[in-house]
């Protein structure tokens, strides 16, 4: 489509109260600015990010996920504001769509919504019980845009106004190079204001097309408390849309899902569960109070209380409550309780019983334990990698194996029971007896 889009991201962003640029504040796993890109994106090949307070850090976090992105300086010190902003954009189509950079739950639809309209002049406004911040949309009677007044310059009678500026225009590349220049800061904060082409457009006679839109998707996230409820908005439309695709969900409140993450299939999720970055769930039962990260899991049960750790994949297998796996791969493998397998491979039919532990770290490196086919490790064993454990071995509950293990053998590492008849009393006493 023929449109370059602007995402404005170089402001302060204050009210955060963070070191951290505004902008870069994640929700569902991804940055506020992550998100509006791989939206916009989708409906444009010219996007500009606009950048200045920590223009170093926002520009490499992004490089990490897009290329073709074009950075625009802003000169914050003598053209401070949304409207200073797009000064040094240079776009390359002949309407530019511009974005702030805070609303993180905006879609291509929703973009596309305004490239449906020819107006020289599209902004979009929602009425919202709290307007507390926005800037206000003042019309006349017959509802005709004439200005948009920001909270802190308006009046009484403007800030009862709850029909508020969502921050999406659509301009004219032409009108907005004849009128950006024409901006002035004479205004509460002396910034240059974006806002004012409105008026402007207004007082020479151009048409300003003002699109009704839902807070939903456009909401400006300016808190840590803004933050927490867009949170809440895009949670609820990633569940949605998995429950509709099949996935049964017990308490969807409670589940916690990020915004990368696939699910197929007949998966159930059980409450407080959490899937994180990066996970692919098929055919999968995960019960109460689990945690995925960056994982794959097919045909496979787990927990309640297990936690998958990154990089790995479990097919067909049993993952019962406190079991921890890192970094390895489990075909066909039931551990029931309490274990940790880490930079490990497992193999079918292994049974690998309560209190394992990979011992994987000798506190300089990692190493890989690998297990065959129809070992039975008895609970209680600590396998010091790197070891290779073949097919059909049984170690015996409570053996540390210090090296790898052939194809059939038991493996019994044990200290000689001793029993002495009565110590109990010779300790504490006869009185005892
Ligand atoms: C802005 C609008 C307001 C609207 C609201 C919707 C203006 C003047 N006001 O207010 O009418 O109701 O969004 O959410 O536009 N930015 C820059 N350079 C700057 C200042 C800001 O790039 O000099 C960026 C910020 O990083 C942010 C976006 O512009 O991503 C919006 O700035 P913000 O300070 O959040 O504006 P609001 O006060 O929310
Ligand atoms: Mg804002």
């Amino acid at each position: 489509m023929h449109v370059s889009i602007a995402i404005m991201a170089a402001g302060f962003g204050t009210r955060m109260k963070s070191k951290k640029p505004k902008v870069l504040h994640a929700i569902s796993g991804f940055s506020m600015l992550y998100h509006i890109i791989k939206e916009a994106k989708k409906i444009s090949d010219d996007i500009h990010v606009v950048l200045h307070h920590q223009s170093d850090l926002i520009k490499e976090h992004i490089s990490n996920y897009f290329q073709d992105i074009t950075y625009v300086l802003q000169d914050y010190e003598n053209f401070p504001g949304t409207g200073g902003a797009i000064k040094n954009v240079k776009p390359k189509y002949k309407k530019i769509l511009i974005l702030n950079g805070d609303m993180p739950l905006i879609e291509a639809n929703d973009m596309k919504y305004f490239l449906k309209e020819d107006s020289k002049v599209v902004m979009s406004s929602f009425t919202c019980i709290n307007p507390m911040g926005y800037g206000r949309v003042v019309m006349d009677i017959s509802r005709k845009v004439l200005k948009i007044v920001e909270h802190k310059d308006a009046s009484k009678n403007e800030l009862l106004i709850n029909s508020v500026n969502a921050g999406v225009y659509l301009f004219d590349t032409e009108f907005l190079n004849q009128n950006l220049p024409k901006l002035s800061n004479s205004n509460t904060q002396k910034e240059y204001y974006i806002t004012d082409l409105i008026s402007m457009a207004h007082e020479q006679n151009i048409e300003v097309k003002a699109i009704q839109i839902s807070e939903e998707s456009f909401m400006g996230v300016n808190s840590k408390y803004h933050l927490s409820m867009a949170e809440e908005i895009m949670q609820k439309r990633i569940k949605k849309r998995f429950m509709e695709n099949g996935v049964i969900m017990s308490l969807p409140s409670t589940i916690y899902i990020e915004s990368d993450v696939k699910i197929e299939g007949e998966t159930v999720l059980q409450s407080g569960v959490s899937l994180l970055r990066g996970s692919k769930i098929i055919n999968s039962i995960i019960k109460t109070n689990s945690i995925v990260e960056n994982s794959t899991l097919k045909n496979s049960e787990i927990g309640p209380m297990a936690r998958i750790r990154p990089e790995s994949i479990l097919i067909d297998s049993k993952i019962g409550n406190f079991v921890e796996i890192k970094k390895s791969t489990l075909q066909g493998v039931k551990a029931g309780h309490l274990s940790y397998l880490g930079d490990s491979q497992i193999d079918s039919g292994t049974n690998i019983g309560c209190g394992t532990i990979t011992c994987n770290y000798n506190g300089k490196e990692k190493h890989k334990t690998i297990i065959g086919k129809n070992v039975f490790v008895g609970s209680d064993s600590q396998l010091i990698a790197p070891i290779v454990i073949e097919d059909d071995v049984i170690i015996a509950s409570g053996t540390t194996v210090t090296q790898n293990i052939k194809k059939g053998s038991l493996v019994l590492a044990r200290a000689k029971l001793k029993i002495i008849d009565n110590f109990f009393y010779k300790f504490f006493g006869k009185n005892n007896a």
